[in-house]
């Protein structure tokens, strides 16, 4: 796409399109390609860039630059994100047009040289509350941190009523009409990207949503796919919704089990612990066999859970592979204020409690009990040991303290 589109008076879109990308930062799927959209304002005390390209479609950015000003009539330059897929084209940016401050979030100090390896840039730090007066146009900076990188932040064109929103609102979506009103059906990749960027981060989207509703939008410039325009509160509820935490437990806390097991030893324990749990008022336990789950109901059910058991036997000195991937789709959920714990049976060597264990510590769960082992088929005994743990995993999800040993 060479043309230049106007956003609105004195603003242009200067960003370009990658129709052939099918895999984005590793974990994502790109049917029709994206865009990195950027955005140049005009005024009459001189140009703001917004955000620049990913590194290989420079020249056409340039191009695009050049046909809208000069190089010495650039006098600032926005970063709402650092990720290379909008940077990319800054260092080259700052050699062409020699006399610009570049704004930043705070957490985007030291991110800044990593990324440009360059020491000479002059930078200013911004957050909510400071505003960019360039002759007749205001630009007010909103802190919206981890929306998906720490140093993301929006800003808000006052008079135009434009949210430059960052990745937040975005969508993998190539379509050269850019206008939400004018490409196909994007509804789906909108939630897509959701799902895969923003949904880890759902406490700072609603952060961010407090801060955008109390602003009059008319058009959200986003980082990819298209411009909404047509409709913005739509899309914002939609963040909002999906952003919200269900009630459908009824203040009830959440406890899941989760199991692999080949000869049911490991079942067993499960499914004392449930009985152990269930027993703790204030908690209600799921038990969920993993042989038998796929990932977006893995992802719904570790959501809504406060607490996460995961059983496994040891098989080879490891791990089976249905609980790594459990373990593994954590990436793409919030993780605060999870509690978690382990358990399996196993035969001599019995390495995977431990394993899962150690994993959740990764994660930043609390694991405040050690995990429970028992040798191949458990005993009454055993089984009984497993009650306990599953009422001392309840007590605690309900807020119970325990000194954590380890
Ligand atoms: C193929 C295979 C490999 C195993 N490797 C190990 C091992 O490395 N270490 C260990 O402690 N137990 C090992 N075991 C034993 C199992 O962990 C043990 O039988 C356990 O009780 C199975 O629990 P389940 O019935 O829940 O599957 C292995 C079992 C199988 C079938
Ligand atoms: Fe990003
Ligand atoms: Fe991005």
């Amino acid at each position: 796409m060479n043309e230049i589109t106007t956003i609105a008076k004195d603003i242009y879109y200067v960003g370009v399109s990658d129709s052939d990308i099918r895999t984005f930062d590793i974990i994502m799927k790109t049917a029709n390609g994206t865009t990195y959209n950027a955005y140049l304002i005009k005024t009459d005390e001189g140009v703001i860039i917004l955000d620049t390209v990913k590194e290989e479609f420079a020249e056409l950015f340039f191009e695009k630059i050049e046909a809208l000003c000069s190089y010495d009539e650039i006098r600032y330059i926005v970063m709402h994100h650092l990720e290379p897929d909008h940077s990319g084209a800054l260092p080259e940016l700052v050699r062409r047009a020699k006399n610009v401050k570049i704004f930043v979030s705070p957490l985007a100090t030291n991110m800044l040289k990593s990324i440009t390896h360059s020491d000479t840039m002059d930078f200013e730090v911004v957050s909510t509350g400071k505003v960019l007066e360039c002759g007749e146009k205001r630009l007010r900076f909103l802190s919206t941190p981890n929306l998906h990188w720490p140093e993301t932040m929006s800003s808000y064109l006052e008079d135009e009523k434009i949210l430059f929103s960052g990745d937040i609102f975005g969508s993998h979506y190539y379509d050269d009409r850019l206008f939400d009103d004018l490409v196909g059906d994007f509804d789906y990749a909108f939630k897509y990207y959701y799902d895969h960027i923003m949904r880890p981060f759902k406490s700072d989207v609603l952060n961010a949503l407090k801060l955008y509703k109390e602003l009059d939008i008319d058009i959200v410039a986003t980082l990819h796919g298209p411009i909404i325009r047509s409709n913005p509160q739509k899309y914002i509820a939609l963040y909002d919704q999906w952003s919200t935490k269900s009630q459908r437990s009824g203040g009830k806390k959440i406890v899941s089990i989760f199991y692999v097991t080949s000869y049911k030893n490991t079942k067993l324990m499960a499914q004392k612990i449930y009985e152990g749990i269930e027993s703790i008022e204030g908690v209600i336990a799921n038990i969920y066999d993993l042989s038998a789950l796929d990932e977006p109901s893995m992802l719904n059910i570790l959501e809504e859970s406060t607490g996460i058991l995961i059983g496994a036997p040891t098989i080879n000195g490891d791990l089976p592979r249905p609980a790594w991937e459990l373990l593994s789709c954590m990436m793409l959920l919030e993780k605060r204020g999870k509690v978690g714990g382990s358990f399996g049976s196993y035969g001599w060597s019995g390495e995977a409690p431990e394993m899962i264990f150690e994993r959740m510590r990764g994660l930043n769960f609390r694991v405040p009990i050690e995990p429970l082992k028992v040798k191949l088929i458990p005993t009454q005994e055993e089984l009984r040991l497993c009650y306990d743990f599953g009422v001392e995993f309840g007590e605690i999800v309900m807020g119970k303290m325990v000194e954590i040993t380890l």
